[in-house]
């Protein structure tokens, strides 16, 4: 295993690129099974989990081509149509393919992602938009085993009691895409990535409208054809970027960041006292000298302060002077970076769904444990600020989500590098 050593203290100066969206692409690769023929994907970043779908796809039968970050995909005849508890259980978001399986072959087989880190994770919801669509559907030894005669268009509400669920309503669209008739998602999610696989799967001759608001209504058609596609920049490591440079006072130029897909971020670093300016494609963020302001948060469902920010953002204020309440409404226990950021001197309290953050002068380096994807971003950001050298292990987390997060801060002038555990 790897894990990144930091000696901390340095302001990150520079510009660097955002990759491609790792929370579009996953989707989008699933909905190539929708279509016999050929789809090419751009800007497709090189990460664990992407590499992980592309098993999954090829373990379906699907022929697969992963280079300089584009992404081929022909499903045109698939082996079998159950996804495997080995690779599903890895990655939840494999669960994406239970969707386009049934919308396609009216059949599917697919293991239940199982729980993380983060929280339970269920998957209440996509059953419940599949079954309104016409689909049989067995929980069967760990698996979703489902058929469906036909599939016709419904009217489904798709709100839960944390609110819209993005992997659900992408599963729901791209099982109703070749449904007969029209289906509407009321309480839909909103979030960009959303919008990037309804614009990715009209592309390939869906009729899909209202992609970004809460109503996303599809009339669904016969066939959909294969299409190449851009994906957007990822939002979240745009915002992880942003956070490196505010954490060690730099002035950074995060190339492919859109404001418009960072809103509610970028509005609470602005109240902390963070300078963000609308760059030509992309942002620039200027650090005062003097200290922030402490921010309250509270994570939401898009446009709403994004849950994959909470920890990040977290770092950044436990060394704001003064007290900051993150509250965490999306997964209330994700609150594993806690332990990690006291143990770099931070005065972080936990009070059920709520973090209680005291801002301390400084942080000082300490070998700490990556436990998930976001939480590992935040101690790489504590680590920047910290006085001293910090060890992050159990890295594999973070090259879930994060392509080379390292050689971008080295970029910037971090003292950062790789080594094996
Ligand atoms: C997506 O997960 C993202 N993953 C997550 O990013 C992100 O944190 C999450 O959306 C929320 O924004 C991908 O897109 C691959 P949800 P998803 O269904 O779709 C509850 C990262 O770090 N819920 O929107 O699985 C659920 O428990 C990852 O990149 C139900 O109750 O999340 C949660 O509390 C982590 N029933 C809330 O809804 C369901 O059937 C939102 O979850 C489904 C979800």
């Amino acid at each position: 295993m790897d894990k990144l050593v930091i000696e901390g203290g340095v302001s990150l100066k520079g510009a660097v690129s955002v990759s491609g969206a790792k929370n579009a692409v996953l989707p989008l690769l699933a909905a190539c099974l929708l279509t016999n023929e050929r789809c090419r994907i751009k800007n497709v970043p090189n990460l664990r989990d992407v590499n992980t779908m592309v098993k999954i796809l090829r373990s379906l039968g699907a022929c697969l081509e992963f280079s300089n970050g584009e992404v081929m995909v022909e499903a045109a005849k698939l082996r079998n149509l159950a996804a495997d508890y080995k690779l599903v259980s890895t990655m939840r978001a494999s669960f994406c393919v239970l969707g386009p399986l049934l919308g396609r072959f009216r059949k599917a087989k697919v293991s239940l992602p199982g729980g993380c880190i983060i929280g339970v994770r269920p998957v209440d919801l996509h059953l419940k938009g599949l079954r309104a669509l016409g689909a049989k559907i067995d929980i069967q030894g760990g698996y979703v085993v489902t058929e469906a005669r036909e599939l016709r268009g419904a009217g489904i509400y798709l709100g839960g009691v944390f609110g819209s669920s993005v992997l659900a309503t992408d599963n729901v669209m791209m099982a109703a895409v070749l449904a007969k008739g029209k289906t509407v998602i009321e309480s839909a999610a909103c979030e960009p990535e959303v919008v990037d696989l309804a614009n990715f799967l009209n592309k390939m001759g869906a009729k899909i409208r209202g992609q970004g608001t809460p109503s996303i209504e599809i009339e669904g058609v016969r066939h959909l054809h294969g299409t190449d596609y851009q994906i957007i920049p990822d939002r979240i490591e745009a915002g992880t970027l942003l956070l490196a440079c505010a954490i060690t006072k730099g002035d950074c130029f995060i190339k492919g960041a859109f404001k418009e897909h960072l809103s509610a971020v970028l509005d609470k670093l602005w109240e902390s006292g963070v300078r963000i300016e609308d760059a030509d494609g992309g942002l620039r963020v200027a650090r005062p000298r003097k200290n922030l302001k402490p921010v309250n948060i509270t994570t939401l469902p898009y446009p709403g302060f994004p849950t994959d920010m909470q920890a990040q953002v977290m770092a950044l204020m436990s060394v704001t002077p003064g007290i900051s309440v993150i509250t965490e409404k999306i997964y209330p226990d994700r609150f594993m970076h806690v332990a990690e950021l006291n143990r770099m001197g931070a005065r972080i309290m936990r009070e059920g769904p709520h973090a209680i953050v005291q801002g301390v002068r400084g942080l000082s380096g300490a070998p700490v444990m990556a436990s998930d994807l976001r939480a590992s971003a935040a101690l790489v950001l504590a680590g920047l600020a910290a006085k001293g050298r910090t060890e992050v292990s159990r890295i594999y987390h973070l090259d879930r989500g994060y392509e080379n997060l390292e050689l971008k801060l080295q970029k910037l002038g971090a003292r950062i590098w790789r080594e094996k555990e």
